[in-house]
């Protein structure tokens, strides 16, 4: 999808209402609290100003619970509240023109009849700028709010998003892009012989069809994805324009890159077909003083309480008490021995980036503060981003999480960052087009 070498810029603004990002001092200043457009609104109007392609809001549509109870997690706002992001993807398309939206929507609780006719609709809506980020949804509460006692399997999940994403495509093309007629003359609407039944059915669906809307402007909303496993790189090497990831150092993101070529190349499709958005935190700074303070701003923001809360949703491991004190190692093993956790990629992940000394706790500051994050001068992030991007294959950029503050991280990253690209010929200075796809496709 990304056929320049172009660096695209997505915004993650999924947690900045939550995981104390809310109260770090300076944030949210003068705003009113998450649920009122405010904030992203002027959010939108400055990313559109830096031509960022998109902002991504990810979706977990569960409280989750500690020891049993949503209690923890309410009190401590541990990714709660956590509203429906599409009003607030649609508000802030009102307030720009070309920026695009990324939101989330989980193949395994809802159904591609609902989904593709809700896409299409956004799509109309906003002009062409509504992508949706397709998982497979591994957190246990979000089972419980969809009629499952716990999540249902892994393999399970991707063979049901497989189908789900071949019936979603199934239904944009049931709608040829010159099936409307809108005739006053003679009253006729569309030419039925360019609109047709899919009458798809199989193991987990069955839907006859067509959809019943207009050819969206995008024809097919961009489509995201973000497993990491076997399974998930096969389904994002079959569908997806972009993937998420996360870098967590450079040469896995190399590894991850070339597994990534090959699920494209496996599906028929080239590898250009598919770009990568790395998942990273920035902090604009003016020297190592100004990184130092804002990194300690962050922890001071951050309730002891809440931090091993959060890890323990992040694994999928409820009620399992993390000990701070406890090696991140010593821990993972009594997981693994008590099969508690779904979400080994990221497990496995916290493996990796640890020694067998580091604690929980120590895991987590780093987790939350400086893993994998840009840090630096505008200059040096510049290089930094640059030279990560090529070695990664150039082809996709950034979906870029801030480290402390909203808006003022993204002010800075737009005003200092972006004109130091753009003067390098690695970023756009104009957007190609009305749609998300004609700018994600330069
Ligand atoms: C950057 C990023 C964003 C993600 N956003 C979401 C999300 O919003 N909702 C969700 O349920 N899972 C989300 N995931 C999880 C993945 O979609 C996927 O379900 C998870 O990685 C487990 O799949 P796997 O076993 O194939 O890795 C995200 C993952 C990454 C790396």
């Amino acid at each position: 999808m990304a056929q320049s070498e172009l660096i695209h810029f997505v915004a993650d603004l999924s947690l900045i209402h939550t995981m104390a990002k809310w109260r770090v001092k300076g944030a949210w200043s003068g705003y009113k609290p998450y649920g009122s457009p405010d904030l992203y609104i002027d959010l939108a109007r400055i990313l559109e100003q830096g031509k960022f392609d998109g902002a991504f809001f990810a979706d977990v549509a569960g409280t989750p619970l500690f020891e049993g109870k949503p209690d923890a997690t309410v009190e401590w706002g541990v990714g709660w509240p956590r509203h429906d992001p599409l009003p607030l993807a649609i508000a802030m398309a009102m307030a720009t023109k070309h920026l695009g939206f990324v939101t989330t929507m989980s193949m395994t609780y809802h159904h591609p009849f609902n989904v593709a006719r809700l896409y299409s609709s956004i799509d109309h809506v906003t002009g062409g700028r509504i992508a949706y980020n397709a998982v497979v949804s591994g957190f246990p509460q979000e089972a419980q709010n969809f009629g499952y006692d716990t999540t249902p399997d892994h393999e399970w999940r991707y063979q049901r998003a497989e189908e789900f994403l071949e019936v979603i495509n199934k239904l944009f093309d049931s709608v040829d892009p010159d099936a409307m007629l809108w005739d006053r003359e003679t009253g006729r609407v569309a030419d039925p012989t360019k609109v047709r039944r899919i009458d798809h059915e199989g193991e987990h669906f069955k839907v006859m069809g067509p959809l019943p809307c207009a050819p969206c402007p995008q024809g097919r909303p961009v489509q995201v994805q973000a497993g990491a496993s076997a399974s998930g790189m096969k389904l994002a090497g079959r569908y997806a324009d972009f993937q998420f990831a996360i870098p967590w150092n450079l040469e896995k993101a190399k590894a991850h890159r070339a597994k990534l070529d090959e699920a494209a190349i496996a599906a028929g499709r080239s590898p250009r077909d598919l770009g990568v958005l790395w998942a990273y935190g920035f902090d604009v700074v003016s020297g190592p003083e100004e990184a130092a303070y804002n990194r300690q701003r962050l922890l001071d923001a951050i309730p002891p309480q809440m931090a091993m809360i959060f890890v323990s949703q992040w694994w999928g491991v409820d009620g399992f008490r993390l000990d701070p004190a406890r090696p991140v190692h010593e821990t993972v093993a009594e997981i693994k021995e008590r099969n508690l956790g779904p979400n080994w990629s990221y497990i496995d992940d916290a493996v990796a980036t640890t020694t067998p000394t580091t604690t929980m706790a120590e895991y987590v500051s780093a987790w939350m503060t400086d893993m994998p994050c840009f840090i630096g001068t505008p200059e040096v992030i510049a290089d930094e981003m640059e030279a990560f991007h090529f070695e990664t294959g150039a082809n996709g950029g950034f979906m870029l999480n801030p480290r402390s503050r909203v808006p003022g991280d993204y002010q800075r990253f737009v005003q200092e960052v972006v004109p130091i690209l753009q003067d390098r010929g690695l970023m756009k200075r104009e957007y190609a087009g009305p749609t998300m796809r004609d700018n994600l496709l330069v």
